[in-house]
C-alpha cells in the first residue's frame, strides 16, 4: 500500500501519516518547505519500518503538482490511498476580504485537491482501486462568521468528493471526505482562550478534538474496512 498525504508532516496531516505507517502504508508526504527541515517528524515516521518519501511541493501549483507528484508515485511503484490534507485560513469578514486572502484559501483548500487528483487518478485507474480522502471542515457544513473564504473551499471540497465518488465509483475508486470540528494544532493555537471557551461549549464531547482523533477516520476510509462507503462526509466534530 502507497499513501500520499499532503502537509504530512505536522497537525492532523502527520497524525495520519503517522496512522498509515503504523498501519504499515509507505509513504509520499508533502512538505512546503525542505524536507530536512522536518527531519524529527520524518525520522519518527521512517522507524515504522515503511518507505518514506518526502516532497517538498506546493499543492496550489497546478503545474508543479503535475511534474512532481507522478514522478514521486511511478518511484514508488504506485498509489493506493490519497489524503487531500494541506489546508491553510486567511480569516476576517467578507465585507472587508482582500481579493488575495480569497484567491489563496480556494487556491490551497481547494484547487489543490483538482490537481493532486488529476495527479494521481491515471495511477489508480491502472489498479482500478483506490481511496481518495479530502479533508473538509465542519465549517464547509455549517458555515462559520469570519470564515467565507474557507466555508466556500472546504464546502466546494465536499461538493467535489460526492461528484468524485459518483464519477469513479464504477471505476473502483472511492472518494469521501472528512469533516472535522475544532481539533488543536497549530492552525487552532493562535485562538482567544474566550473563543476556544466557546467552542468547547458547542462540542457534546465538552473537549476538542486531536489530531488522532482525525487519524482514526481517514485510517478507516482508507482501508477495506470501508469498503462500501463512498461519495460520502464523515463528520469527526464530537457531537458539536
Ligand atoms: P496545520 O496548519 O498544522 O497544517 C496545514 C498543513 O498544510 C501544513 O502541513 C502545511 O505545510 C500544509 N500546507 C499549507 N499550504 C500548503 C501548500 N500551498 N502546499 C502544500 N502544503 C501546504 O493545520 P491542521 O489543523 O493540521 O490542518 C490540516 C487540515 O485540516 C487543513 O485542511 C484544515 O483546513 C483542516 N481542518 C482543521 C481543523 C482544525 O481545527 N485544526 C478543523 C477542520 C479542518
Amino acid at each position: 500500500m502507497v499513501a500520499i498525504v499532503t502537509g504530512g508532516v505536522r497537525g492532523i496531516g502527520y497524525a495520519i501519516a503517522e496512522s498509515f505507517a503504523a498501519a504499515g502504508a509507505d509513504l509520499i508526504v508533502t512538505t512546503t518547505r525542505e524536507p530536512e527541515s522536518s527531519s524529527d517528524e520524518l525520522a519518527r515516521l521512517r522507524s515504522y519500518g515503511t518507505k518514506v518519501m518526502a516532497i517538498r511541493l506546493n499543492v496550489a501549483d497546478k503545474a508543479e503538482v503535475s511534474e512532481k507528484l507522478p514522478e514521486a508515485v511511478k518511484e514508488m511503484g504506485g498509489v493506493d490511498i490519497l489524503v487531500n490534507n494541506a489546508g491553510i485560513t486567511r480569516d476576517g469578514l467578507l465585507l472587508r476580504m482582500s481579493e488575495k486572502d480569497w484567491d489563496d484559501v480556494l487556491s490551497v483548500d481547494l484547487k489543490s485537491s483538482f490537481n493532486t487528483i488529476q495527479a494521481v487518478l491515471p495511477f489508480m485507474l491502472r489498479k482500478k482501486a483506490g481511496s481518495i480522502i479530502n479533508i473538509s471542515s465542519i465549517v464547509g457544513v455549517n458555515g462559520n462568521p469570519g470564515q467565507c473564504n474557507y466555508a466556500a473551499a472546504k464546502a466546494g471540497l465536499i461538493g467535489m468528493s460526492r461528484s468524485l465518488g459518483k464519477e469513479m465509483g464504477p471505476k473502483g475508486i472511492r472518494t469521501n471526505c472528512i469533516a472535522p470540528g475544532f481539533i488543536l494544532t497549530d492552525m487552532t493555537s493562535g485562538m482567544p482562550e474566550k473563543l476556544v471557551e466557546e467552542w468547547k461549549e458547542r462540542i457534546a464531547l465538552r473537549r476538542p478534538g486531536t489530531p488522532c482523533d482525525v487519524a482514526g477516520v481517514a485510517l478507516f476510509l482508507a482501508s477495506d474496512m470501508s469498503a462500501y462507503v463512498n461519495a460520502q462526509v464523515i463528520n469527526c466534530c464530537g457531537g458539536m
